[in-house]
């Protein structure tokens, strides 16, 4: 006599039953996911959405939407506030103008003492000094022209070279040197009266 058990699993209704109630199940879930189509294409939504989303930048469209939130000119990627600061400390950094650019009739006048040539001469604002006592005819030192050598050093006996004089790029100098009236004429431009040595190097 077979056990009951056996008797169930190999009972041929119950295997019918099984089959069909795995078939319906197959048939259900296929007709569920056939044809889904979505309501709208949301692309687009989404997109506009995204670009509302971050700040406007200098850029013409379409690419005028920096990523990340910057908006900073000249860059589209990574911008933030804190690049805005540092663009902003960057745009205020401007070179002073040369006291050379200003105009003849703007520029103002003052009298300078050549100690060693026992001459006062006019000499404008926008005027080297070694230009100036190049002028007179005196045969003054010089070598680069550029405030790049000290060949052309003076010394300004009034006090610190900087209260009497503007220099146009000197490189040679150093505060201290400044202080005790060193001068590179051929890149010093008078602000006031003064006397000057002339080759007078620290
Ligand atoms: S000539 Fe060189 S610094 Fe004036």
């Amino acid at each position: 006599m077979l056990n009951p058990l056996i008797t169930t699993i190999v009972n041929p209704t119950a295997i019918v039953v099984a089959v069909i109630a795995t078939l319906l199940v197959v048939l259900v879930s296929s007709l569920k996911g056939r044809g889904w189509e979505p309501a709208t294409d949301i692309s687009d939504e989404v997109l506009q959405r995204r670009a509302a989303a971050v700040p406007e930048t200098e850029f013409p469209e379409p690419g005028n939407r920096s990523i990340g939130g910057g908006a900073v000119p000249g860059s589209a990627v990574g911008g933030g506030g804190e690049a805005d600061g540092e663009l902003a400390e960057g745009e205020a950094e401007e070179a002073e103008p040369s006291p050379a650019e200003i105009p003849d009739d703007e520029a103002d006048t003052f009298e300078i003492e050549y100690a060693k040539e026992g001459e006062t001469i006019e000499v404008k604002e926008n005027e080297p000094l070694l230009d100036a006592g190049e002028d007179e005819g005196w045969d003054l030192p010089y070598a680069c022209r550029q405030g790049q050598c000290v060949s052309c050093g003076g010394q300004v006996t009034d006090g610190p070279a900087e209260e009497y004089l503007t220099h146009d790029g000197q490189e040679m100098l150093s505060e201290d040197e400044l202080g005790d009236g060193y001068t590179l004429t051929c890149v010093a431009y008078p602000t006031a009266d003064l006397t000057l040595e002339t080759s007078e190097t620290p």
